[in-house]
Formats: structure tokens, sequence, C-alpha cells
């Protein structure tokens, strides 16, 4: 694979947590949706999927960040259930980089004590892609830092239905009585199973939709939306994001504790 353009990111980027924002108020999770890899690669005359390629510099350059920062957790939208309506040409680029970058990409991984998970249904993917994501999967589910989920062919409603399912077989079971379902029963069908729900969604390339990602596990998660294209998103726009985060009053539905 030949070298992706040009972005913005610095090869020298800090490796602690800048001094800007709060290290005890950083939040556990971050959630991102991706947007605008077509729009940066057209804005410079390129093939739409020299974006898509861009995009992976600036999730590699994210992850790392967020992983030396203290970050806990990263989840990217990465192709969604309704990506399959795409030109046939795009979705298999998409396929074939995931591939490459899964092969590339998982030693330093390893290395760099990533647990790696994909989220969404996984068996629509091609075979081969299939075989990569549960090999990353087994040789990094022991790692104790950064938990990496990438959603794949994931969908917000229908991650929820297949929950219901679930949660309906085991009542037709007889293994769990319907009074007892609460939030805690579902959230545990759910592909985030385990993970803490995020506390910060970031959106790029200015649109302010949630297009289906973690419709349950958003619930209070604060929304920051820059315009930058995600090609473009670096540790000025990450910085930006946390120092907006940290700005905000959560409430969770409650009054500020400084309201008398
Ligand atoms: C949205 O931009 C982006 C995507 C649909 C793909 C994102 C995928 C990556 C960055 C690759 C990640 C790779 C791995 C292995 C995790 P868009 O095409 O919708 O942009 P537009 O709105 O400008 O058209």
């Amino acid at each position: 694979m030949s070298r992706p353009p040009a972005t913005s990111h610095d090869l020298t980027a800090s490796k602690f947590c800048p001094p800007e924002l709060d290290r005890e108020r950083l939040p556990a999770h971050v959630a991102v949706i991706m947007d605008g890899n077509g729009r940066w690669a057209e804005s410079r005359g390129l093939p739409r999927v020299m974006g898509h390629r861009a995009g992976v510099e600036a999730l590699k350059a994210t992850l790392r960040l967020c992983s030396d920062w203290g970050i806990g957790a990263l989840t990217a939208y990465a192709f969604s259930t309704e990506n399959w309506s795409r030109p046939g040409d795009e979705v298999n680029f998409l396929m074939t980089l995931f591939e490459r970058v899964l092969q590339r990409e998982l030693r330093t991984l390893e290395e760099e004590q990533v647990r790696i998970r994909f989220l969404g249904d996984l068996e629509a993917l091609p075979l081969k892609l299939q075989e990569l994501i549960s090999d990353a999967t087994d040789r990094t589910a022991g790692n104790g830092g950064i938990h990496f989920n990438v959603c794949t062919n994931y969908g917000g409603r229908r991650e929820l239905v297949r929950a219901a399912q679930r949660l309906a077989r085991q009542a037709a079971n007889g293994d769990l009585a319907p009074e007892d379902i609460d939030e805690n029963s579902l959230a545990a069908e759910l592909f985030t199973a385990g993970e803490q729900d995020p506390d910060l969604l970031i959106r790029t390339s200015g649109e302010h939709r949630i297009s289906n990602f973690l419709l349950w596990q958003l619930a209070y998660a604060e929304i920051h939306v820059t315009d930058v294209f995600w090609p473009d998103f670096n540790e000025k726009a990450l910085k930006q994001a946390l120092l907006d985060f940290q700005s905000r009053s959560r409430r969770f539905g409650g009054l500020d504790p400084l309201t008398p």
C-alpha cells in the first residue's frame, strides 16, 4: 500500500496529558464518528477512498493519544449497517483496508497493550476479515491497556433488536422472568457488554447526528461536533474536544451540585 497523502498529524505529539487538561476529569470512554473522509479527499481532487486511507492514520494517532493521556476506552464507528449501500468499489476498498490495517498493525497493538474488539454483525464480513478479527481479538484479549472497539457492520437499532431477541429467548426457555429484565440485563446483551458507557461522543465534519451509533450507550454522553474532516483530526482537535468536555456540567438528569 502506498503512503497516504499528508495529513496534519504531528509525529512528535506529546506522550503525556497536556497541562491545559484536568487529568482527573478525563472521559473514561470516548466514542468517535469519523465523518468526512470522502469530502477530505474530494477537496484535494483525490478519489474518495484516499480519504479512508488517510482516516486510518488519524485513527491510529487518536488511539495513541487517548492511550498516552490515560483514557480507558476508544470506540470508533468504522462501518455501519447502512454503509453496504455505498458503491461496490468503495465497500470492497474498505473491507480490504480493514484487512490490511489489521495485518499491519496487530504487532504494534500487542506491544502497546491495546485490547481490540470488533462490535457488530461480523458474520456478514468477508471470511478472511472475520479470521483476522478473531485472531486479533484473541491475541489482545488479555492486554491491560486501552480498550479499542471498532464498530464494523454495526447499527444501533439492530443491536437493540438483537439484545431483545436474546432476552426473549432466555425468557422463552424459562431462564429469565420477564419482570426481571432491567437496564443491566439488556446492557449485558449489547455488543458493548462489560464496557462502561461513553462519556464523550466526538463527531467530525460538522454533522449534528447520531447516525444509528450506540443508541443505548450514548444516553448521557456529552457531544462534541467539530467541522474538521476526520483525516485532519489531530492532537489539537482532540485536545479541543476534551477541553469542551471538561467545560460541561454533567447532571445526569439531576441538578447542578452548585445550584442553591
Ligand atoms: C465516513 O466518512 C467514514 C467511513 C465510512 C469509514 C471510516 C473508516 C476508517 C477511517 C478506517 C478504519 C480502519 C480500521 C481498521 C479500524 P465518509 O466517507 O462518510 O465521508 P463523507 O461524509 O465526506 O462522504
